[in-house]
């Protein structure tokens, strides 16, 4: 799944992308989910808060006992678009979350739009990505 990723359980931003398509989401009926804080709190960070589901969480999931929080971050809300990019969400996020998207935006570079009009060559990438593979996770992951 790819896209912006949204905080599930609260009202919606006009800052996700598509964000007229949630007219057709179920949970746009329910009004516990429609107010600004929805079923959160106010600064409670964004630890509490359910994403939507995407490649960011799935991933998410199979890193967080390998990889140090930084590059947890940058795994986990690098298609939050709407709260890196765009500021949104910020009355959802605490001091830690404000202080940890400095690293999700240093690896925004590297996401949507970046990709070379060259294609690369798998064979000559590999040895470098399977050494940071083995530098951080062991031969069996457990998710
Ligand atoms: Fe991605």
């Amino acid at each position: 799944m790819v896209g912006d990723t949204f905080p599930t359980g609260c009202a919606y931003s006009d800052k996700i992308v598509f964000h007229e398509f949630f007219a057709a989401n179920p949970d746009i009926k329910n009004p516990a989910y429609q107010t600004q804080l929805g079923v959160y709190e106010k600064g409670g960070g964004l630890e509490q808060v359910d994403m939507s589901w995407g490649h960011d969480e799935f991933f998410y999931h199979i890193a967080k006992e390998y990889l140090p929080e930084p590059a947890l971050y940058m795994v986990r809300y690098h298609s939050f678009y709407p709260g890196h990019r765009e500021g949104a969400y910020d009355y959802l996020m605490n001091d830690h979350d404000r202080e940890m998207f400095q690293w999700v935006r240093a690896f925004n570079p590297y996401d949507l739009y970046s990709k070379s009009a060259s294609k690369p060559d798998p064979k000559e990438l590999k040895p470098y990505y399977q050494g940071l593979i083995e530098k951080y996770f062991p031969r069996q992951v457990a998710f």
